[in-house]
């Protein structure tokens, strides 16, 4: 056991090196944390380890994990650690967030996101014309803050498991805030349905919505007009699996669709959007979220690429996004999170990155 978990110092140490080749030199000797281990004796070595140590288990109470083998264990102890390391990164170059151990911390970076996430091949390069672009809507009257929660037009935060449907969530939940503003009823709709039902191609052969494995916000949204609508979540539930047949009942639809909006990448007219009509679709890119615990996020580097998709539900006075995740209520703030002002536009994005619909 003592020789695994020194072999797991030694990783860690491993890891530390190749951090380097990514991270500048400055900023690794800035680190106390890492400072310690590189110049540390024997004697330090063991009593990090215990601090290691006592910490994975912690986590793996917490988040009821279980591993097969001992080797395993000690595989995910060393994963442990460099997350550990990743989240100070994090931490120190998003400041206003709050940076730590969560749920994902047994996962490489690259398991984080082949598990979650939707891959970089199916990012969009442009959009079917069934998607116009959202009317300019005036920005000089909008309300210094809003929260959909606060209305009652938002639905428990799901939880898609291993399932990679950011993108049926967030079309789930648009539909759900339509389907409230029409009839001030809020009803769990379909993710199911999408992840059975949906598999929409755009262009044609090349993005196609693949259950599980990923899809697009736009193609589901294309799939509910055509098909008629969203059923309830009580009659299609969630299994977190694809590749079952699709069972919708087209009589039993409870919200439909009838035009979807790009909003032009603009945040005054994604807060526009959200102020006056509904929460809206966003795209953001996840890397800091893997270690996200609260706060507002705020990374000083610009990260390129949306690949998750969530709902914003509103911007508080300082023009910070809360934004609605599917990644269940233990992890961030109660299920969501937040995003600081001119974050989500921050780089020059050709393809949009925040949809709304009009119900049916
Ligand atoms: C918005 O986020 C920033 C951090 O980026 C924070 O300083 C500010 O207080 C937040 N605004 C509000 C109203 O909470």
């Amino acid at each position: 056991m003592a020789n695994y978990s020194l072999f797991s110092l030694f990783l860690f140490l491993l890891s530390i090196i190749s951090t380097a080749w990514t991270t500048s030199e400055h900023e690794l000797n800035d680190d106390p944390l890492i400072r310690q281990v590189v110049s540390s004796d024997g004697v330090d070595d063991h009593m990090l380890l215990n601090k290691f140590e006592y910490q994975f288990s912690k986590f793996k109470k917490t988040y009821n994990k279980a591993y097969d083998t001992e080797e395993e264990n000690e595989y995910r102890f060393g994963v442990f650690m460099s997350n550990l390391l990743r989240a100070r990164r994090h931490q120190k170059l998003d400041p206003s967030a709050k940076h730590g151990i969560t749920k994902f911390f047994d996962l490489t970076p690259s398991e984080f996101h082949n598990q979650f996430l939707m891959s970089e091949t199916l990012q969009h390069p442009n959009l079917p014309n069934t998607i116009l672009n959202a009317p300019i809507l005036s920005t000089n009257d909008l309300p210094s803050k809003i929260d959909w929660r606060d209305r009652g037009a938002v639905t428990r935060v799901k939880d898609q498991g291993s399932c990679k449907a950011s993108w049926a969530f967030s079309v789930a939940g648009i539909m759900e805030a339509v389907h409230y503003q029409r009839s001030y009823q809020l009803a769990d709709l379909s993710v199911q349905q999408i992840l059975d039902c949906d598999s929409t191609c755009f262009p044609p052969n090349t993005n196609c919505d693949a259950g599980c494995d990923g899809g697009y916000t736009y193609n589901a949204l294309n799939y509910l007009s055509s098909a008629g609508g969203i059923m309830a979540e009580f009659d299609y539930p969630f299994t977190g699996t694809s590749s079952n047949p699709c069972q919708f009942d087209k009589s039993a639809v409870v919200s439909s669709v009838s035009k979807i909006f790009y909003i032009s990448n603009k945040e005054d007219q994604i807060a526009a959007y959200v102020a006056k009509r509904n929460p809206v679709i966003v795209l953001v890119n996840s890397q800091y979220l893997q270690s996200y615990k609260g706060g507002v996020s705020c990374p000083s580097q610009c990260l390129q690429a949306g690949n998750h998709g969530g709902l914003l539900v509103g911007y508080d006075a300082g023009r910070n996004w809360t934004i609605k995740n599917s990644w269940g209520t233990n992890w961030g703030e109660d299920g969501y999170f937040r995003l600081c002002k001119d974050y989500i536009t921050c780089y020059d994005q050709v393809d949009p990155i925040a949809l709304t619909v009009v119900a049916d």
